[in-house]
């Protein structure tokens, strides 16, 4: 059977930068076990031809080198474009026929991926029901939600509600790109392929984590999206929650989509609400100077760049043991890590120990760039005494497995296309996540509480966070990951 991949908002970048090339990479590597057609939908006037060459040139550009021209003619000869508007009902009716006929009676699976701005999203579901499209007589039928999934609680209760009176739940797949990287997926192989780990993943001997995503970039031509998300709905409620409840959860009883997210959940539901007096000091908001001068910023704007969290997971497992979630833009380098920092030894034996504070072994999970492992530990340095220094052993997949790590998109769409939904998103999980957030935004907006201080760019955030974590005996990990 044929596979059929309709993209809503064909024509934006989303589409151009990461769907095609990613759709052309598992193509060209023989990933694929059905022949795939692609049909563009949007407003856009293109004529099938514009938009295969318009796609040849932004494909070229983002694979550089991995561009196969020979085997990119085979693959754009099942590209279509098919224009239309998301509001017109008449729209769907013709892309219902175009694809039967593009199909010709025989079965195939239709992929619905709405790659369209978020306020499109119930449109095109119940226009996709209206028409017909949603119809399995004919093959499976999956739609694939970007995010932002909602802005908050209630909205994100309103899209599920609307995509569950056309798609069931086994049908929808909410993607989180994070969850495509190599490294998260190994993240549950670390923790789940291996017996060393295990007895030690917990609050017995884990002190606290910290979970990094940092980005050098700053919101560029992206602000007038994200003066109204900020980086709470733009990262933390997503991307970070997801990078916590992996390292969180327990094992699944099985690597099956339910089983995964089940235990994903569960982290969830045990995260210890925040309270109005526990936002005020366990949150940390601020906004790096020069984002107001930002083409689409208000020159007011109150939208916070950077967050840091305290949460706290109340289980057996990790009572007392303090999960930070920290993001930002504009931050000194690009470093997406996990660590995990292990106590101090009970009993300081050698004279010339250093000081405790983050010096004890920690687990760093380099997630990107520098994607790869680290533990650190004590040696004797010597010819010293009983001197001790910190060093580490180094897991760096470049070094391992060469070549390029693929795109978090070609991992998602593949699974997308053979059904299986681990790497995504339940509604309950996007909701739990929702209800985490939610309360923190609603004290950061309606009581402007904590105060939003102000960083340079090119640091890793406010000095008063740095100061907040030292206070609790802590202290960042602020190393940018050693490239190559
Ligand atoms: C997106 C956010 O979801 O993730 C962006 O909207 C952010 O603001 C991006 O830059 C980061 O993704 P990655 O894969 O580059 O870490």
């Amino acid at each position: 059977m044929a596979d059929t991949i309709v993209i809503f908002g064909a024509s934006g970048d989303l589409t151009s930068r990461k769907l095609v090339p990613a759709l052309f990479q598992l193509f060209r590597k023989g990933r694929l076990d059905e022949p795939i057609r692609i049909v563009g939908f949007s407003r856009s006037p293109f004529s099938h031809e514009q938009w295969r060459k318009d796609l040849s040139e932004s494909t070229a550009k983002f694979l550089g080198s991995n561009f196969d021209a020979k085997k990119w003619e085979e693959f754009a000869a099942q590209i279509f474009y098919h224009p239309g508007d998301i509001g017109n009902a008449q729209d769907f009716l013709t892309l219902r026929s175009f694809l039967e006929d593009l199909e010709a009676g025989e079965p195939a699976l239709h992929l619905y991926y709405l790659a369209t701005a978020p306020r499109f999203y119930e449109p095109a579901i119940e226009q996709l029901g209206q028409s017909g499209l949603a119809d399995e007589s004919k093959g499976p039928r999956r739609v694939i939600v970007e995010k932002p999934f909602g802005t908050d609680l209630a909205t994100a209760q309103g899209l599920n509600c609307s995509i569950h009176q056309v798609f069931d739940e086994s049908q929808v797949y909410r993607i989180d790109h994070y969850l495509g990287k190599e490294t998260v997926q190994n993240l549950m192989v670390l923790r789940f392929g291996n017996s060393i780990f295990e007895p030690i993943w917990n609050r017995n001997y884990i002190d606290h984590v910290q979970i990094t995503v940092a980005e050098e970039v700053d919101v560029a031509s992206r602000a007038g999206y994200y003066d109204h998300a900020g980086v709470m709905r733009d990262m933390v409620q997503n991307h970070l929650l997801q990078l916590m409840m992996i390292t969180a959860m327990e094992a699944p009883v099985r690597y099956e989509a339910d089983a995964i997210r089940n235990e994903k959940v569960k982290v969830l539901h045990a995260v210890q609400p925040l309270s109005a007096a526990q936002i005020g000091t366990n949150t940390f908001r601020a906004q790096y100077r020069g984002y107001t001068a930002a083409e689409g910023v208000a020159a007011t704007s109150r939208t916070a760049t950077f967050a840091a969290l305290r949460l706290s997971i109340d289980n057996w497992r990790w009572q007392g043991v303090p999960f930070y979630l920290r993001s930002g833009k504009a931050m000194s380098c690009r470093t997406t890590q996990i660590v995990i920092q292990f106590h101090a030894p009970p009993h300081k034996l050698f004279a010339d120990s250093p000081r405790d504070l983050g010096e004890s072994n920690r687990l760093v999970i380099q997630v990107q760039p520098a994607e790869g492992i680290q533990i650190h530990f004590h040696t004797k340095v010597p010819d010293a005494g009983m001197r001790m220094r910190q060093t580490d052993l180094n897991f760096s997949y470049q070094k391992e497995f060469r070549g390029l790590m693929p795109e978090a998109y070609e991992r998602l769409l593949l699974d997308a296309l053979e059904g299986d939904a681990s790497l995504f998103a339940r509604a309950d999980e996007v909701e739990a996540a929702w209800r985490i957030c939610d309360p923190v935004l609603q004290a950061w907006q309606e009581r402007d509480r904590p105060t939003l201080m102000m960083y340079d760019p090119g640091f890793w955030g406010p000095d008063e966070c740095r100061e907040w974590i030292l206070a609790q005996g802590r202290e960042w990990f602020d190393t940018c990951p050693v490239l190559g």
